[in-house]
C-alpha cells in the first residue's frame, strides 16, 4: 500500500497545477492491456485530467503498446509521426507505456529517432506514472522508468472503465509457459496471482455498481495460485464473503464458483486458458456454475503435434481433441473459440492440415487467426527453417476461408431458437436497432428499446449473417 500512498501524494500534486488538463489514451493491445488503460485513465481523471478523442486538444497524450506482433510495431511509430505535430504545436506531453517498452531494441529506437517522446514506462512500473508525470511537467525532462524485474501485483488503483455493463478483472499477471513464439514471458515476468479476497472485493463492488458480465483475465487463468502454492504449501486463502461466511479459494475452479456467488452479476468469462492446465475441476466448475457462460476460449496455436512441440506447447493434436470430447461430454450445449497461428517456422503442408483437420472435428464459434510473427528474444525467433511469408499468406487464406465456413455452419444451429442475450446498446448505425450478444458471444441485433440495455431478455433467433444474428424481441 505504500506504493498507491506516493501515487496520492503525485496525484494531489498534480492536481494542483493541472488547469483544465485533457488526455487521451491509445490501447495497442489484448484485453489485459485495455484494462490497463482503464487505469491509466483512472490515474489521469484523479489527477484532474478529463479524456477527450481529439489528439489535438489533449494535453497528454499515452500509447499503451503491445509487442505480441510485428504489427502492433509499425502501427505505433505510423502513430507517432502522427502526433509530433501535436507536440511541436502545443507542447502535448507524450508518453508510452506497456509491454513494448520492456523490449530494450524499441527503447533505443525511440530514443533515436523518436526524441520528443516525454515518458516511457513498463508494466512493471505503470504505477509510477502520476510521479513521472510530475517530474516530467515541471522538470521539462524525459523520463524513462523501466524495470528489469517483475513488480508486485498492486492493488487499490484508481480505474476508469470503458463501460457501464461489462467489465474486466485481471486476476493474476505473468507467464511461466515460454511458447517459443512468445514474447509475454519476457515482457510481463513469472506468474503472479491477486489474493482471491482483493479479487472477490472488486467484483462485488462492480456488481454494486450495476454490472452485469464479468471476464476474468490472466496469461494463463487456469494456474491462478498454482506457483503460489508452490512456494507456500500453508497458504491461507480463505475468502470472507459479505454475509460473513468463510471460503477457502485455492484454484482457479474454486474462484469461479466463488464469483457465481455474486448477486448482481449474471455472466462469467474468463480469458485464456491452457489447454494442458485444463483440470477436471475447472470443467466442473464451469458445469454447475450457471452464469459461467457455455463458451470457452481454448487456444490451440496448431493443430500438428510436431509443431505444438517445436511450440513448446506441451499436448498433443490428440490430447487437444479429447480434452474437448471431455468437456462437451460433460457439459451440454458448450461451445469453444479459439487462437491459431500459421507459418511457424518448419511448418510443412501436412501439418498445416492437421490444424485444418482440428477446426472441422471441433466446430468453433470464433476463430482468432495469426501469422506467425518473429520476436526478438524468443526460441523461435532463432530457428533455421522459417516459412516463406507467401506461403504463410497462402496458408492464412486457406485458414480464413474454412473458418468462414465453419462459422457460418454454426451460426445455422442457432435459428429458430431462443437465446438468453445480454442487451449492451443501441446500433452505431441504426437508431432503432438494438445490439446484444449471447452467452456464445454471438452478436444479436434486434428491434428493441431502451429500457432494456443492460438486462438479460429471451430472444428468438430469425436468422443468421455471418457476422450477427437478427433476433425478434416479444413483449
Ligand atoms: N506470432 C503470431 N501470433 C502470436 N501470438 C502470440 N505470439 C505470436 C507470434 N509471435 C498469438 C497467439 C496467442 C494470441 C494472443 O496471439 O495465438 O494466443
Ligand atoms: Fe500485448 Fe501480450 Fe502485453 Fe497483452 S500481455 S498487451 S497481448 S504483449
Amino acid at each position: 500500500m505504500k506504493i498507491i500512498k506516493m501515487q496520492d501524494t503525485y496525484i494531489s500534486k498534480i492536481k494542483q497545477i493541472n488547469k483544465n488538463g485533457k488526455y487521451a489514451v491509445l490501447t495497442m493491445g489484448c484485453q489485459l492491456n485495455e484494462n490497463d488503460s482503464e487505469k491509466i485513465s483512472g490515474m489521469l481523471e484523479e489527477s484532474g485530467y478529463t479524456k477527450t478523442d481529439d489528439l489535438a486538444k489533449a494535453n497528454v497524450i499515452v500509447f499503451n503498446t503491445c509487442c505480441v506482433r510485428e504489427n502492433a510495431e509499425d502501427r505505433l511509430f505510423g502513430k507517432l509521426g502522427e502526433v509530433k505535430k501535436y507536440k511541436e504545436n502545443n507542447g502535448t506531453i507524450i508518453v508510452i507505456g506497456g509491454c513494448m517498452m520492456q523490449e530494450k531494441h524499441i527503447v533505443n529506437k525511440l530514443k533515436q529517432s523518436y526524441p520528443f517522446v516525454d515518458i516511457v514506462f513498463g508494466p512493471h512500473t505503470m504505477q509510477d506514472f502520476p510521479k513521472d508525470l510530475y517530474n516530467s511537467i515541471v522538470e521539462n525532462k524525459k523520463i524513462e522508468d523501466i524495470l528489469d524485474i517483475e513488480g508486485n501485483i498492486i492493488e487499490g488503483m484508481p480505474i476508469v472503465r470503458d463501460d457501464s455493463i461489462k467489465a474486466s478483472v485481471a486476476i493474476m499477471n505473468g507467464c511461466n509457459n515460454f511458447c517459443t513464439y512468445c514474447i509475454v514471458p519476457y515482457v510481463r515476468g513469472r506468474e503472479r496471482s491477486r489474493n482471491p479476497q482483493d479479487i472477490y472485493n472488486e467484483v462485488l463492488d462492480l456488481a454494486k455498481n450495476g454490472y452485469k458480465e464479468i471476464t476474468l483475465l490472466g496469461q494463463n487463468v487456469n494456474s491462478y495460485l498454482v506457483s503460489e502454492r508452490k512456494q507456500n504449501e500453508n497458504l491461507n486463502l480463505t475468502v470472507k464473503k459479505e454475509n460473513g461466511e468463510e471460503v477457502e479459494v485455492n484454484s482457479f475452479a474454486k474462484l469461479l464458483r466463488l464469483i457465481n456467488t455474486i448477486d448482481g452479476i449474471e455472466r462469467i468469462r474468463f480469458i485464456s486458458p491452457h489447454p494442458k492446465d485444463f483440470t477436471d475441476d475447472v470443467i466442473d466448475s464451469i458445469r454447475d456454475c450457471d452464469k459461467v457462460c457455455n463458451l470457452i476460449h481454448l487456444p490451440l496455436q496448431s493443430g500438428s503435434t510436431n509443431v505444438l512441440k517445436a511450440m513448446n506447447r506441451k499436448y498433443t493434436k490428440e490430447q487437444y481433441l479429447n480434452l474437448v470430447e471431455k468437456i462437451k461430454a460433460k457439459i451440454p450445449n458448450i461451445q469453444f473459440s479459439t487462437d491459431i497461428i500459421v507459418g511457424f517456422p518448419g511448418e510443412t503442408e501436412e501439418d498445416f492440415e492437421d490444424t485444418l483437420d482440428v477446426i472441422k472435428k471441433v466446430g468453433y464459434e470464433q476463430i482468432f487467426m495469426f501469422i506467425y510473427s518473429r520476436r526478438v528474444g524468443t526460441v523461435a525467433d532463432k530457428m533455421e527453417n522459417q516459412i516463406d511469408e507467401k506461403v504463410k499468406h497462402e496458408r492464412f487464406n486457406r485458414l480464413k476461408s474454412l473458418a468462414e465456413k465453419i462459422i457460418e455452419e454454426g451460426n445455422k444451429k442457432y435459428v429458430g431458437t431462443v437465446q438468453k442475450v445480454l442487451v449492451e446498446g443501441k446500433s452505431k448505425t441504426n437508431d432503432k436497432i438494438y445490439t446484444g450478444r449471447t452467452e456464445t458471444n454471438k452478436v444479436v441485433n434486434f428491434e428493441g428499446k431502451d429500457d432494456l440495455v443492460g438486462k438479460v431478455i429471451p430472444l428468438k433467433i430469425a436468422s443468421e449473417h455471418m457476422w450477427y444474428l437478427k433476433g425478434e424481441y416479444e413483449n
